[in-house]
């Protein structure tokens, strides 16, 4: 478990470089499942996520090699179901359903975890395999899709999300891959992970087209003819957001090298608004916040809206604005957990309609004190407050943050911040 011990008042000036992203990484690794031959998969975070990933493929009998950023997979899968103690460690435990289901044409899945941002229903991704031609059996605590033809189910079809969600445009896509017949997904999410997981499908010999729109048609493949290749992940937009703040509330200076800029557009947008330099660069990323952070409002949405993941380093960020800002969260009905933390800290945080909007009022004079992280980006809201606050800051439950920062207290340290890691 352990605590982050960090001292405020430091300027954050340097250079950081970028590495993978969790959620593309992790699609791509479920994605594995329906490819046969070797694939090495580089730029992989070494993040706790990505951890039970790989013990989610070797425990479907896949030969796994991890070493710290490069996965390399060989072999077949021997079974069809994914474990509980792995399902329920998180929200992308799902997605290898899609793939198992795109290969053997049949298997289950514990429901899965993931951070506690509300309900995080799936029936959109059950829609998806419904219309698949599959069998769909919701048990207490486990999904079960049978198939129900020659075909193994995998029948292509129109499919239209109701919502862009990201892990049923994924899954329906894995699952898709080999079906009979062209499937197309109308209303797909948009966002940079899904293109990065179907171009490297594509690479391996699938034929996906419209990854990155709202249209994207899967044109089924003859079963198991896709070859296994080397892939390298694309990199973290949401970790670049992460450390964007973090040089803001200290009113310095970074750069961020290995970065795809037009990523991170939506969040450059947003902070060039807040009266931060922001230049662009083939692959990097300069900022200067030297100037006082200027008052914004901030309505999160699917991509190329301003990303739900960063809504809680954002509002960490505007309580040092001047004047009073305004959050809307649209995406999840319970990304609120960091609210009251970052109250106890000193900020001016007003929550209304259920905890999905929120009134920030600048300049908070922040104070060190104990605080606990309950979700990934709550956390990292958490870091990038206590970089701005008096004193010394105690956070626990550093676990989820670890989730998706493989080396936030290094990078930052690197870059002028004051954090421990206590055991
Ligand atoms: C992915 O989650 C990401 N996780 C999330 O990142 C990210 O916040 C989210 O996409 C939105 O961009 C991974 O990629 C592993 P959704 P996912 O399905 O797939 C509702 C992080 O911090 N919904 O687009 O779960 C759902 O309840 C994590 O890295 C349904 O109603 O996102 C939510 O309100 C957090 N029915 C909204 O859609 C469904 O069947 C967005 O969910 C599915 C989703």
């Amino acid at each position: 478990m352990g605590s982050f011990f960090i001292l405020g008042g430091n300027k954050i000036n340097g250079e950081i470089s970028i590495g993978g992203a969790k959620n593309a990484a992790l699609p791509i690794l479920a994605a594995c499942i329906l490819i046969d031959g070797e694939k090495t998969i580089k730029n992989v975070p070494n993040i706790s996520d990505v951890r039970v990933a790989v013990d989610i493929l070797r425990d479907l009998g896949l030969k796994v090699l991890h070493e710290k950023n490069t996965v390399t997979i060989s072999g077949k899968i021997s079974k069809n179901t994914i474990s509980k103690k792995y399902s329920e460690k998180m929200r992308s435990s799902i997605t290898f359903l899609g793939a198992i289901l795109g290969k053997l044409g049949e298997g289950e899945c514990y429901f899965p975890g993931g951070c506690p941002l509300g309900e995080r229903p799936i029936e959109l991704h059950k829609k998806g395999f419904l219309e698949l031609g599959f069998e769909v059996i919701e048990e207490t605590e486990k999904l079960i899709c049978k198939n129900k033809n020659d075909n193994k189910s995998r029948i292509g079809a129109n499919i239209f999300l109701d919502f862009p969600s990201v892990g049923a445009t994924q899954n329906i896509i894995l699952a898709s891959v080999y079906a009979k017949g062209s499937t197309i997904i109308t209303n797909a999410a948009k966002e940079p992970e899904i293109v990065d997981m179907v171009n490297f499908l594509n690479a391996c010999g699938a034929r996906i087209k419209g990854a990155g729109t709202d249209e994207v048609i899967i044109e089924g493949v003859a079963e198991n003819s896709l070859k296994g290749c080397e892939y390298i992940v694309m990199p973290d937009r949401i970790i670049a957001g992460t450390y964007m703040a973090a040089a803001a509330i200290t009113n310095g200076s970074l750069i961020l090298k290995d970065v795809y800029p037009y990523d991170v557009y939506p969040i450059k947008e947003k902070f060039i608004n807040m009266g931060i330099a922001v230049t662009i660069n083939k692959n990097s990323i300069a900022i200067n916040a030297e100037k006082p952070i200027r008052k914004v409002k901030i309505r999160t949405g699917t991509h190329p809206g301003f990303p739900t993941d960063m809504q809680a380093q954002t509002m960490a960020l505007l309580t040092q604005a001047e004047g009073t800002s305004e959050i809307e969260e649209n995406i999840f009905e319970a990304r609120d957990k960091h609210v009251k933390e970052l109250i106890k800290m000193g900020a001016n945080i007003t929550s209304m309609l259920n905890g999905r909007h929120f009134i920030i009022k600048g300049k908070a004079n922040l104070k060190g004190t104990k605080v606990l992280a309950e979700d990934l980006r709550g956390g990292a809201s958490l870091v990038i407050a206590a970089l701005a606050a008096e004193g010394k800051t105690e956070i626990k439950g550093i676990e989820h943050i670890e989730r998706g920062y493989e080396n936030i207290v290094g990078d930052l340290n690197k870059v002028g911040a004051n954090i421990r890691f206590i055991n």
